[in-house]
């Protein structure tokens, strides 16, 4: 561990010299309106809209359309995204760009297609394999002008500098980090999240908050991420009850829209942890969503993690008026149980436990700034606490 530990220092001084800016921002109801007029100002004349079928078909494209068509600006759409979108369907878009001599990008969609048009415009400015761009900075070239505008409330991709890609041939996602994929413009309109499933919600709502926990936990953090922290966590406990209850509450939409865009600015910095770690190569394996692998890991991996940042937890637990970091972790079971998020994963299979645990940690030693550290035989056994017949007497615990 000595390792990593020295890496992440090292690592730690020089992500302080990296200058991760903000995008443009745009929010309320409605303010995909103003999507032709911002992109007009980046020089836009011919867009590729990035999104996913089900999107196209509910019509939530069509105030974007409009925009762009207010603003002389054509548009052609790619709408083959699928939820964790492959390297394969990066590298059809890319061509789709090309072929339609397009010069700007527009992402509408969750973390998917947000996160498909980031790989596309890296693929379109460096033409590689997009499996040779996965890491930090190897894209170093700036993107087309490039908007977000999410329709679900976690990914927080909108503010962030990173983006997701599965390899399905690999059973693995890989994560691409450089400030050129941070959107120039992103616009946070509550009204096109409002017929977001509810376990859809619910997920998504859960990885903002793992998010912003795990900024705020983790070594990376500064005054500002701390500060973007503590306020999504707080809009999260508040409101996601509320958004999942009724989907038509404007107010919880729009809280949670930007408690995920404050946890994306949080992240984007300080970082995430062994959640993600884990959830990647379960939605790599077994393809479960994101939010929702994230949602059933955060309260066990916080309680191992617990007797390493007990402080910090502490501190957390106080934003909700809470004693302590227990208090918290029990919060956290309470609101997933509000949600109705299970405490296992049924496609979980004990023989891909190894493997799974080895990739895991192989993604976070070294590039996630941890509080404290777990071997393969911990993470082997916090794992197994997920099947649906946990052994009773593997506890997963710090060493
Ligand atoms: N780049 C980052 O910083 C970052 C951070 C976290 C997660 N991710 C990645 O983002 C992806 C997950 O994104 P996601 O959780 O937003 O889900 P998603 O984009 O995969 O969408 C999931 C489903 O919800 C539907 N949907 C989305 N918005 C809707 C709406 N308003 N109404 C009705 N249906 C809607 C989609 O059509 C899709 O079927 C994963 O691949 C994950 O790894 C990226
Ligand atoms: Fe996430």
């Amino acid at each position: 561990m000595l390792l990593y530990k020295t890496i992440i220092s090292v690592n730690k001084q020089l992500n302080k010299l990296i200058t991760i800016p903000f995008p443009q921002l745009e929010t309320g109801i409605n303010s995909v309106s103003e999507a032709g007029a911002l992109m007009s100002s980046a020089g836009a004349k011919k867009v590729l809209i990035v999104t996913d079928k089900m999107l196209h078909s509910l019509g939530l494209t069509n105030s974007l359309c409009d925009s762009l068509t207010a603003s002389n600006i054509e548009f052609v759409i790619f709408d083959h995204v699928t939820p964790d979108p492959t390297v394969a369907i990066v590298a059809t878009g890319a061509d789709f760009y090309k072929k339609h001599d397009c010069d700007a990008i527009v992402a509408l969609g969750g973390g998917s297609p947000i996160d498909c048009a980031k790989i596309i415009g890296a693929k379109v400015v460096k033409d590689r394999p997009v499996r040779s761009l996965v890491g930090k900075l190897k894209i170093r070239k700036k993107l087309p002008p490039f908007m977000a505008i999410p329709t679900t409330a976690g990914t927080g991709s909108e503010a962030t500098v990173a983006a997701v890609v599965s390899d399905p041939t690999a059973r693995q996602k890989f994560a691409i980090m450089d400030p050129v994929l941070l959107p120039d413009f992103a616009i946070i309109d509550p009204s096109l999240m409002t017929g977001l499933p509810k376990a859809m919600t619910a997920a998504t709502g859960m990885d903002a908050l793992t998010h912003a926990v795990e900024a705020y936990i983790g070594t990376f953090n500064t005054p500002l991420t701390d500060r973007y922290a503590k306020q999504a966590i707080e809009k999260i406990f508040k409101y996601l009850p509320k958004a999942y209850e009724d989907g038509q509450d404007l107010e919880a939409r729009e809280q949670m829209s930007i408690a995920s865009y404050e946890a994306g600015c949080a992240f984007t910095r300080a970082f995430v942890g062994y959640v993600h770690a884990i959830a990647h190569q379960l939605g790599g394996m077994y393809h479960i969503p994101h939010g929702h692998a994230n949602a059933v890991l955060l309260p066990m991996v916080l309680r191992f993690l617990q007797p390493y940042c007990m402080k910090r937890m502490d501190e957390l637990a106080a934003i909700l008026g809470l004693r302590d970091g227990e208090e918290f972790i029990d919060a956290v079971i309470e609101l997933n149980r509000q949600l109705n998020i299970p405490t296992n994963f049924p496609e979980l299979l004990p023989a891909d436990i190894p493997l799974i645990a080895k990739r895991a940690l192989a993604e976070a030693h070294g590039t996630y700034p941890v509080p404290g550290y777990m071997n393969q035989k911990q993470c082997e056994s916090l794992l197994r606490q997920f099947l649906v017949e946990p052994p009773q007497s593997d506890n997963a615990t710090a060493a």
